[in-house]
């Protein structure tokens, strides 16, 4: 594991192993020492930043990426005044992908004043191959860009950047590899992501996802309970389980495993008190994960099932495989079931041939379900994915109505079942010291939803009981009981 590599003892004088993740120590000893001869010549610590954009399953790849830095001998900061800055992005959206430009015309001008400043790219934007020819043409000063598929070669690929004085830039179409045993730099000590899964078989029609991140594969169980128990034994407390799609967990395995049958082991682990995992699709949201779910007292209270849009003439376009009446129906069992649980969506306005009866159908859906929290987007059209083809787009000033109608009813019902919180004492996890109010902790109920109260640092990590008082919303003012 790779908690017991000692870097410093690794001989890099020979060629490097073949094998992974033995190669990547050993660049990462070959880096360590360049850090810290070059940090000798300063008379200072070399600094290194990881910006994320996008999802949580980028938040996870960035820790990996912090910890190979870090295990390469950088303090980490947060700030761009660095001498090695990585942004991993996003291209879910094109405003994901717009926000890298502006800020790299910003790294420009700090790089301008620092040539020895080191600057990367890499994630889902990187996979695309108008992305690369406009950094080729206009982004000369980025060092090293890398995709989706190899972020486990980072070591090897910061060691080229930091001997080599060029553009570096390695993509690759797919892998069916998975590295196991790399390190990580996790942003909290008692939480953590666990990706189960990589990539997404789906082609939603508007999604680049399955473009960027490539063909499902899933993890074998066995190398997750191992990591979850180390997590465990470190002090992790909460979990979450990452995929695009993990109710497809494990179909494709040698030895196939359901996603309950997973989550059931997760379960067995002594130390996890939470598990929550995401994303789930509601076409392979299974009778028996509901049945898991309802019977579990660590998965939480809470379901993420992205609707996208209410309308089937919608859906059927978006290749989602479900009508209206099918979601709804899952949607209500799954509140039967299970009537303490907090659903939050995803939903799309603006889609290409959407009307405004469509948009309809979509707040029909909103109002019957509840949604506990819902995230709208507008539509963006995304090159190379079957919806970018498609007649009838609709232009984005037509779609500013039916979204903002939505949004309005998306926050009145969320506001309307925080509300039913109200009094109770609930249990939560102490996350994080409030920004705004130093005397305040933040924590996060089971079913996601985040409380205040008074209390310090001693708190955090733990599990507490919260009296629910005032509700604002997405979020609740409360009192400490215990
Ligand atoms: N335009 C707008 N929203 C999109 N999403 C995915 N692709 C697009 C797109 N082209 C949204 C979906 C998905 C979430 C992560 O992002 O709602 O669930
Ligand atoms: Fe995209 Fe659909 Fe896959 Fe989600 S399930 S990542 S929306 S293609």
């Amino acid at each position: 594991m790779f908690g017991n590599v000692d870097f410093d003892s690794i001989d890099i004088t020979q060629e490097p192993p073949e094998e992974e993740p033995a190669r990547q120590y050993y660049f990462i000893a070959k880096c360590r020492k360049y850090v810290k001869e070059e940090s000798e010549r300063l008379g200072r610590p070399l600094f290194a930043v990881v910006r994320t954009f996008g999802c949580q399953m980028n938040a996870k790849d960035s820790e990996k990426l912090a910890g190979i830095l870090e295990a390469a001998g950088y303090d980490m900061i947060d700030s761009e005044e660095a001498n090695f800055v990585l942004y991993n992005t996003c291209t879910v959206r094109d405003n994901a992908n717009q926000r890298v430009y502006g800020r790299l015309g910003v790294l420009n001008g700090i790089k301008r004043k620092n040539p020895g400043m080191k600057i990367a790219l890499c994630g889902c934007m990187m996979q695309e191959e108008a992305v690369i020819e406009k950094l080729k043409k206009s982004y000369r000063f980025v060092d090293l860009i890398f995709g989706t598929h190899n972020i486990y070669k980072f070591a090897e690929l910061l060691y080229m950047a930091l001997e080599d004085h060029g553009m570096i830039i390695d993509i690759w179409k797919d892998t069916d590899k998975i590295v196991e045993d790399l390190p990580a730099r996790r942003k909290f000590s008692f939480k953590s992501g666990v990706n189960i899964m990589f990539g997404c078989n789906n082609f939603c029609s508007y999604c680049i996802v399955p473009y960027v991140r490539g063909r499902e594969r899933s993890r074998n169980p066995k190398d997750i309970i191992r990591e979850i128990e180390a997590l465990a034994a470190g002090g992790v407390v909460e979990v979450m389980l990452l995929g695009q799609n993990v109710n497809s967990y494990g179909k494709n395995l040698e030895e196939p495993v359901s996603f309950a049958e997973l989550l059931r082991e997760v379960e067995k682990i002594e130390g996890i008190k939470r598990i929550r995992f995401m994303t789930s699709h509601p076409k392979d949201l299974s009778d028996e994960l509901i049945e898991v779910m309802k019977n579990s007292t660590k998965i939480c209270r809470h379901l993420h099932l992205p609707l996208q849009s209410g309308s089937t003439k919608i859906l059927t376009a978006m290749n989602r495989k479900y009508t209206k009446e099918q979601y709804l129906a899952l949607a209500e069992k799954i509140r039967r079931e299970i009537p303490d649980i907090s659903i939050t969506t995803d939903i799309i306005v603006g889609f290409p041939g959407e009307t405004p009866e469509d948009v309809e159908e979509t707040i029909d859906v909103v109002k019957k379900v509840e949604y506990d929290n819902a995230f709208t987007f507008i539509y963006s059209k995304r090159a190379g994915t079957p919806a970018a083809g498609m007649k009838e787009q609709v232009p984005e000033e037509a779609v500013k109505e039916g979204f903002d109608k939505l949004l309005f009813v998306v926050q009145e019902t969320a506001k309307k079942r925080a509300a039913l919180l109200k009094g109770q004492v609930m249990e939560a996890l102490v996350e994080e010291k409030n920004e705004q109010d130093e005397t305040l902790m933040t924590g996060r109920l089971s079913n996601n939803i985040l409380v205040h109260f008074k209390g310090d640092d001693t708190l955090l990590g733990k599990l507490v009981k919260v009296r629910l008082e005032e509700c604002h919303g997405f979020y609740y003012m409360g009192t400490m009981t215990d």
